[in-house]
């Protein structure tokens, strides 16, 4: 039965082989990505969904912190942002157009939550995401879910500081539990928290998100301490990581068959020189960014260059805490946008004040200039440049380093500015985008091909949308957003990425992933 089933299945391929091979060119057709490859985009509940108040929502950190005046370079917020949360159904329709087969979103903590564990379970806020899971997996788009992408009820914020207390791992494992609970069901993919390094560093140590925070010559903030802040919220993150994986672990997964991991912001390090100090330098940068949290949570420590600098300040974790980091993760979700180089500042004098150069980074200096020449092509983004040979490097050093833990690419883009007089072509023929996404998924296939467990691809982002404390005014989407009126205009990069995903499907039809002979 095997057999001739078998046999029925080859004799299908040679034929549809033979009348294909006609119109198109198989050699060209070969892929570098899995079977069951996740090509989507990604987004977040403030960036997109607006709906400030609706239905029940509570506020959010993010909603606070917009409101003041100066914090929001064109003094605008996320009140309205794209709008998603009443226009989603339109949304879905441009993936469907897309050919993707997965999105990723994260869920509005204070949305299920508006008092955190402190009040009710807002049964309309379930009920939305409930409707948006079902809508997206009825044209077969897996959604990939996010518990807090930056965005935490303001409500903990008031009670207790938010990440700088230890209380916020009951609030996270209790809220973690809830969305298990409720949307587990349907959800494979969960994401307990996006770019936790990000988070600390800007919150609580340069202060330019919420909650403000920072001290000396680190920001301009009225109270924080920017060299201790940064590492107890990181501290209170990890073990809300770990808390909610052992809820996943021990209550959902064996029956709900899902994944779950963390996304990370990671940037590519290029030693400035050749030198070993400058090599050292740059694995110090990634010690006290990226290895900061999978160290931890993959090994149960903090990695040894932080001890080595900053072991008298790290936050310790108890036994019990060892057992629970013990639960480690699934996949690990990169977020990868750009590179700098790294420069020594144990041996050689930097400037104080220079990005890095202080002892709480690690004394590895961050530039993207080397002889008067960028690491990439700069742009509109001041810290992305573009330099796509840092996909591949990004991809095998976190293989090496976690012996190749599934990964996923969360996030990768390029941001344009909002140039208000430029004509509506211009805003749709976004070449640099197409080349920017081209060249880093090529370098991403080379990974892949050399053997990095990489299982899917996110782009942010399919619509333009509220880009943090630079509002409106860089766009990263595939899909041009007239704020105004709301109204989504495919780009050029939609229509490319369109093909380049159906390319992949042809492709992985007949040419199986692993298949080398056709390089
Ligand atoms: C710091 O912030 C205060 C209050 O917002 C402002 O008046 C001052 O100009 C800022 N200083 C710098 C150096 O940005
Ligand atoms: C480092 O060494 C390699 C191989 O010798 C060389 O190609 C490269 O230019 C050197 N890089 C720098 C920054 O000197
Ligand atoms: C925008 O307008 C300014 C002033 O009229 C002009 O100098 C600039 O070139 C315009 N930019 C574009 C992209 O058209
Ligand atoms: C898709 O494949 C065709 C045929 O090989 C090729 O010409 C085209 O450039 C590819 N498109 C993308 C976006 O990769």
């Amino acid at each position: 039965m095997c057999l001739s089933n078998s046999l029925l299945l080859l004799l299908l391929l040679l034929a549809f082989n033979s009348m294909m091979t006609g119109s198109m060119e198989l050699t060209s057709h070969t892929s570098s990505f899995p079977d069951n490859f996740l090509f989507g985009t990604a987004s977040s509940s403030y960036q997109y969904e607006g709906a400030i108040l609706s239905d029940g929502k509570g506020l959010s950190n993010w909603d606070i912190f917009a409101h003041k005046t100066g914090k929001i370079f064109d003094g605008s917020n996320g009140d309205i942002a794209v709008d998603h949360y009443h226009l989603y159904p339109e949304d879905i329709e441009l993936m469907e157009d897309l050919g993707l087969n997965s999105f990723r979103f994260s869920i509005s903590w204070a949305r299920i939550l508006p008092k955190g564990r402190f009040g009710n379970v807002n049964m309309a806020g379930v009920y939305h995401y409930s409707k948006l899971i079902d809508a997206l997996l009825y044209k077969g788009i897996q959604p990939f879910v996010t518990l807090t992408h930056y965005d935490v009820p303001q409500e903990l914020e008031e009670r207790y500081g938010a990440w700088l207390s230890p209380n916020i791992r009951k609030d996270f494992e209790y809220y973690a539990d809830i969305c298990f609970k409720y949307f587990g069901n349907r959800v494979k993919y969960w994401v307990t928290l996006n770019e936790p390094n990000v988070m600390a560093i800007r919150g609580y140590r340069s202060g330019i998100y919420p909650p403000s925070r920072c001290s000396g010559s680190y920001g301009n903030c009225s109270k924080g301490n920017s060299e201790k802040e940064p590492l107890i919220a990181a501290h209170n993150m990890i073990l809300c990581h770990s808390a909610a994986v052992k809820i996943y672990r021990n209550k959902y997964q064996k029956e709900q068959g899902g994944s779950i991991g963390i996304v990370m912001n990671a940037v590519w390090y290029e030693p400035f020189s050749n030198s070993t100090e400058d090599k050292l330098a740059s694995e110090r940068a990634q010690s006290f960014y990226l290895n900061w949290f999978l160290n931890p949570i993959i090994y149960g420590k903090y990695p040894e260059e932080m001890h080595n600098l900053i072991g008298s300040r790290l936050p310790v974790f108890s036994k019990n805490d060892v057992k629970n980091l013990g639960n480690g993760l699934d996949f690990i979700g990169i977020n990868h946008y750009t590179s700098f180089y790294s420069k020594d500042c144990i041996y050689s004098k930097c400037e104080p004040g220079e990005p890095g150069a202080s002892r709480s980074e690690g004394y590895a200096l961050r530039t993207a200039i080397r002889d008067g020449e960028p690491i990439g092509e700069s742009t509109a983004v001041d810290w992305l440049y573009v330099h796509p040979q840092g996909m591949e490097k990004i991809v095998t050093y976190i293989m090496n380093r976690y012996n190749n833990t599934p990964m996923f690419i969360t996030e990768n883009g390029i941001g344009v500015l909002d140039d208000l007089n430029s004509s509506t072509t211009y805003f749709i023929n976004d070449v640099k985008r197409v080349e920017y996404m081209s060249s880093y998924l090529e370098s991403l296939a080379m990974a892949i091909r050399k053997g990095a467990d990489v299982r899917g691809y996110f782009a942010w982002s399919l619509l333009d949308n509220f880009e943090w404390i630079s509002g409106y005014t860089i766009r990263f989407g595939l899909h041009h957003v007239d704020f105004p009126t709301l109204k989504r205009t495919p780009r050029i990069s939609a229509a490319w990425y369109k093909e380049f995903i159906k390319n992949q499907t042809l492709a992985n039809i007949f040419v199986p992933y692993k298949n080398e002979h056709i390089e």
